[in-house]
């Protein structure tokens, strides 16, 4: 049995950091663990233009630590009214590396989303033309079921456009099923996915056990066993075609606990932890350096981390929350639970 393990410093390729105080008390995770993030754009208001999102950029930067390593990298929240224009001014802004499709009112703050997809074809031609990587939450917003989202986005919105605009580099996010495996795994070259922690560790049965379970409550939802054990065979294929996206996504507890609670999993406080238990599991530990270190910066054609982080088998217990807002902490994946793993000199050291 491996009870310590050294690989590349990974990053994380889709992440949600809030703004204001809530940024102050989540990057600090996330800053100890990765040394690149890519940071979403659904701010309220979002954030649509590349003047935006270096003033965003800005702000994380000033939330750091002292003395931390830490490259943000930002996203254009994609929208009807999204010019080639405004998507030229980011691509030679620096520091924006990728445009976010949210479908209007698929998830948290999506209500400036797209509201069709044809609106955007010649903003996503000049994309493609730039090597812009699209960010795609894979969700139909009509009356489909919630468990079959994701199946009915592919074959109605995402296989017609990866064939219409070859050229484009697409990015599945948070991958929930055998199908959206199935379609990364077919398509065209410029075609990959993330996969967050939830989603290999957890099926849809741990939004119910023992009664309902708000702080198990992502978007997309967590699916059948079926699936996520076809989730976790892809992530911990060694396919460069899956990478590391934590999707961590806080909501105040008042707001999870609640009659109407928010989607969003916070997992950053122990993000590489909950995926190496996951690899373990799969018995793919071999394969956690691909996943978190490699295949993601292969996609964005940027270098690959040169130094490294260490993991070591020592179980902990997760607190029962995290100061997040005044008086209004965050409930953390797996609180008052213990995690496997431990990455050396992180936070809750
Ligand atoms: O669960 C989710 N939370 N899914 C998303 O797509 C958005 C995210 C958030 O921003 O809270
Ligand atoms: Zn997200």
């Amino acid at each position: 049995m491996i009870d310590r393990l050294v690989i590349t410093r990974p990053d994380d390729w889709h992440l949600h950091l809030r703004d204001t105080e809530a940024l102050a008390a989540v990057v600090p995770f996330t800053a100890r663990q990765f040394r690149r993030a890519i940071v979403m754009p659904n701010l309220r208001p979002p954030v649509i233009n590349a003047g935006q999102a270096l003033a965003y950029r800005q702000r994380i930067l000033q939330a750091l630590p002292p003395g931390t390593d830490f490259d943000p990298l930002m996203t254009l929240y994609l929208t009807d009214n999204t010019t080639p224009q405004v998507i030229s001014e980011a691509a030679s802004a620096g520091h924006i590396v990728a445009v976010k499709l949210y479908p209007a009112g698929a998830t948290t703050n999506s209500d400036s989303g797209v509201t069709d997809i044809d609106n955007t074809l010649a903003t996503l031609e000049r994309m493609a033309e730039l090597g812009m990587p699209l960010l795609v939450h894979g969700e139909v917003t009509d009356n489909t079921d919630v468990f079959e989202r994701e199946q009915r986005f592919i074959d109605r919105v995402l296989a017609p456009l990866a064939r219409r605009l070859p050229e484009l580099k697409i990015v599945l996010e948070h991958i929930t099923t055998a199908d959206a495996v199935a379609f990364v795994n077919s398509g065209r070259p410029g075609l990959a996915a993330t996969v967050t922690p939830q989603h290999l560790l957890m099926n849809r049965n741990a939004l119910f056990s023992g009664g309902i379970r708000p702080h198990h409550y992502c978007l997309p939802v967590l699916k059948h066993e079926r699936h996520r054990e076809a989730v976790l065979n892809a992530a911990t294929s060694g396919s460069e075609r899956f990478f590391l996206g934590t999707d961590s996504a806080p909501h105040a507890r008042s707001a999870k606990e609640n009659p109407c609670g928010c989607a969003g999993i916070f997992s950053a406080h122990a993000g590489i932890e909950f995926y190496a238990e996951a690899f373990e599991q799969a018995g793919k530990l071999d394969k956690l350096q691909t996943f978190a270190s490699e295949a993601g910066p292969d996609f964005y054609g940027l270098p690959r981390n040169t130094d490294t982080i260490t993991l070591v088998r020592e179980p902990w217990q997760v607190p029962e929350s995290y100061p997040y807002l005044a008086n209004d902490p965050i409930v953390p994946l797996r609180a008052g639970e213990t995690i496997t793993w431990r990455m050396e000199n992180n936070l809750n050291d």
